[in-house]
Formats: structure tokens, C-alpha cells, sequence
């Protein structure tokens, strides 16, 4: 036997649309966990509230629901502006359906359309499609370079054992010393490839651990602050890999900061995480901010794309490879800028799936 009433709990659960039921006098009776996700708030801390409680800060809402409660006819309130905790505003579609064939308990059931995050979905597969097809374009010329370049490597060693001139000998070394400069720049620009070979990971020892890596090469303490979830679960990636995007993305905080500068690391977990178009039932997501001045406006739409530098001593590939690296591992890194902070953003699928392009 089916147990319907189970049945459909699981399905209204694992609905990417929030959706929020209110009661006769308008309270929130019911809330699924894309609406917790969507409000930032768990349903156990608002149940039973005044939807006016709620919403006090977002007329729109309060005027569909009472429109749609006087009419008892459904409606649609598009662009309705929410305002969310901290400070954070959302541009949402809203359908209201009051529901008329439970008399007893007239209820309204509240369909919340997240308008911005459809558009970020697009957005976050345009950045993808390019980003592999930009780098599979380099990793082709890279394969090119690299060849004629052994060879010349070969030759400038083979014409310094002619060399009977010790001082002529200072000019192979300068081919045989930029030949393998120049080589080393190919092999970061073509690493990474390989798939992930996945293990338990603790994100906030990793997180330590990068963070010991860079007080050693700047030889100050860091100014940071965390804000860890401590009931993050581990997650199953490559260790290594997630070291190497992790310390990449720290350290650009740590160069773009002054040197008494704030850096803010923030983990926390999110549940029924849309990234590239696949639900994930658990995602982490990690921020690591800081106080600098942010991207330049000029290269801020190529952040990602191999060889895209405002420093002048930069390489422009540590962005590249991060975001390489969470991609491999189903995820992906967004970079938001606030009035005062430089966000970037890492979501991570706790559990890793293979079978996904
Ligand atoms: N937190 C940040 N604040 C301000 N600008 C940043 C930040 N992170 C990245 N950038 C900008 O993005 C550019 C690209 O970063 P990316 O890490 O890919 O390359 P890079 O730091 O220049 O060189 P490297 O290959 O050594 O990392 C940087 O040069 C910098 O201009
Ligand atoms: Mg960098």
C-alpha cells in the first residue's frame, strides 16, 4: 500500500519552487525547503506567524494574498520585491491559489518564482560553455608550443657542449632557463584534466590548512574572520584538487587586501541546490571575501578565462584552474561584488556524482 499522504509530503519536500501555504486568518501553516532556502529562515522559526509578520517589508506580497483571499481566485503578482535577512532583496514572480475545496480549511497555497535565479542559471551555463571551450582552444595551442620547444631546449643544450667560450655559454642558458619558464606556464595552463579521485573531506580542515599555507608566504598573521557551520558533513571530493581552487581564490583575497586588511571565510550548507542546471540535495557553499577595491571593471566578464590579470605580476590562471577544479567536481565559483566586499563564492555538492556532463 502506498502511503499517499507520505507520498506527496516527499514530493511537495523536493520541489524546487518554494511554496508557502497560509491558513483562514492568513498565518503560515505550511513551507516546503526551497522556501526555507529562498527566505533564508527555517519553517519551524516562522510557523504559524502573520503573513503581514513575515512580509512586513514586502507589501507586494501582502497585497497579492489579499487580493487573492477577497476574490478567492487565483492570481499572479510578478516582480514582487522581497526583502530577505541581510539586507538582501529578491525579485520574485508570485502565484496565489486560494484553494476552495477544503471549506473547512480554506487555505491559500503561495507558488514563489526566484525570476533572478533562473536568468543566474543561464548565466552560470553561458560562463560554462565558454570557459571549456576557451580552454580546450589554449590546451590545443599548448600541446603545439611545447613540442617545438623541447626541441630547442635539446639543441641550446647540445650547442653549450660545443661552446668552448664560457662566456658565450651565458647565452644558452638564458634559452635553456625561458624555454623551461616558458614550459612550466604550459603545464599550469593545461593542468588540471584528470578526473577527481574522491575521498572524505573536511572542508574546514582544509580551509585551516590553506590559511597556514599563506601566513607562511606573507609571514604576517592574516586578518581573518570565520563563520563556520560546524554541522557541515564531509564531503566527498579530491582533496588536493579542492586545496589547489581553494588556496587560488584565498590568496588573490589575501593580494587584493591592504596589508592590515579584512578577509571573512563563511561556510554553511544549502539543501536542494540548483548548480549547472542539476539539483543537488546538499551543496556547501563557501565565501571567502575581503575588503579590497574588487575586480577591475575591464576584465570583470573574463574573470575566469585563462590568462585574464589586473595585477601586473599576475599570470591571470589561478581563477581559471579554480574554477576548472570545482567544475570537475559538479560545482561552481561566483564572484559578486557588495557595496564594500569582494565575494567569491564556491558551491560544492556534498556528494559526488560521475554520470553527470
Ligand atoms: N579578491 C579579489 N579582489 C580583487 N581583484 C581580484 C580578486 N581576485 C581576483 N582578482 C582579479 O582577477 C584577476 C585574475 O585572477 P587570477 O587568480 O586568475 O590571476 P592572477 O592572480 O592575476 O595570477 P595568478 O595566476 O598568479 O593567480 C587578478 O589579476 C585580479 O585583478
Ligand atoms: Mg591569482
Amino acid at each position: 500500500m502506498i502511503d499517499i499522504e507520505a507520498h506527496s509530503d516527499l514530493h511537495f519536500e523536493n520541489l524546487v519552487t518554494a511554496i508557502l501555504v497560509f491558513d483562514r486568518e492568513l498565518c503560515l501553516c505550511r513551507m516546503n525547503t526551497s522556501g526555507e532556502n529562498l527566505l533564508m529562515t527555517s519553517f519551524r522559526q516562522i510557523v504559524g506567524l502573520p503573513a503581514t509578520e513575515i512580509f512586513a517589508v514586502s507589501p507586494g506580497f501582502i497585497e497579492g494574498l489579499d487580493r487573492s483571499d477577497q476574490t478567492r481566485n487565483p492570481l499572479t503578482q510578478r516582480g514582487v520585491q522581497l526583502n530577505l535577512p541581510g539586507n538582501r532583496t529578491v525579485s520574485v514572480d508570485c502565484i496565489f491559489t486560494p484553494v476552495t475545496n477544503t471549506s473547512k480549511h480554506p487555505e491559500i497555497i503561495v507558488e514563489i518564482i526566484d525570476t533572478q535565479a533562473i536568468s543566474r542559471l543561464l548565466k552560470e551555463e553561458n560562463l560554462t560553455m565558454l570557459h571549456s571551450a576557451v580552454r580546450e582552444t589554449l590546451r590545443g595551442m599548448a600541446h603545439e608550443i611545447k613540442n617545438p620547444l623541447g626541441g630547442l631546449r635539446g639543441a641550446a643544450q647540445l650547442l653549450e657542449r660545443e661552446l668552448e667560450n664560457d662566456e658565450l655559454k651565458e647565452y644558452t642558458q638564458i634559452i635553456i632557463r625561458e624555454a623551461d619558464r616558458l614550459s612550466n606556464l604550459i603545464d599550469r595552463m593545461l593542468a588540471p584534466n584528470g578526473k577527481p579521485h574522491t575521498e572524505k573531506v573536511n572542508i574546514h580542515a582544509v580551509l585551516e590548512y590553506v590559511q597556514n599555507l599563506l601566513e607562511a608566504e606573507s609571514n604576517t598573521p592574516l586578518r581573518i574572520e570565520r563563520d563556520y557551520d560546524p554541522s557541515l558533513p564531509d564531503l566527498q571530493a579530491d582533496q588536493e584538487q579542492v586545496i589547489q581552487a581553494i588556496f587560488n581564490v584565498f590568496r588573490n583575497a589575501v593580494q587584493a587586501s591592504a596589508p592590515d586588511g579584512q578577509i571573512w571565510i563563511n561556510t554553511r550548507i544549502k539543501r536542494m541546490c540548483t548548480i549547472r542546471q542539476h539539483l543537488h540535495k546538499l551543496a556547501v557553499v563557501i565565501e571567502i571575501m575581503d575588503d579590497g577595491p574588487g575586480v577591475p571593471k575591464a576584465i570583470e566578464n573574463f574573470l575566469f578565462y585563462p590568462m585574464v590579470t589586473g595585477r601586473a605580476e599576475g599570470t591571470g590562471l589561478g581563477l581559471s584552474i579554480a574554477q576548472s577544479l570545482i567544475q570537475a567536481h559538479r560545482g561552481l565559483i561566483e564572484y559578486e561584488r557588495t557595496e564594500n566586499r569582494t565575494i567569491f563564492r564556491i558551491l560544492l555538492p556534498i556528494e559526488y556524482h560521475d554520470d553527470q556532463a
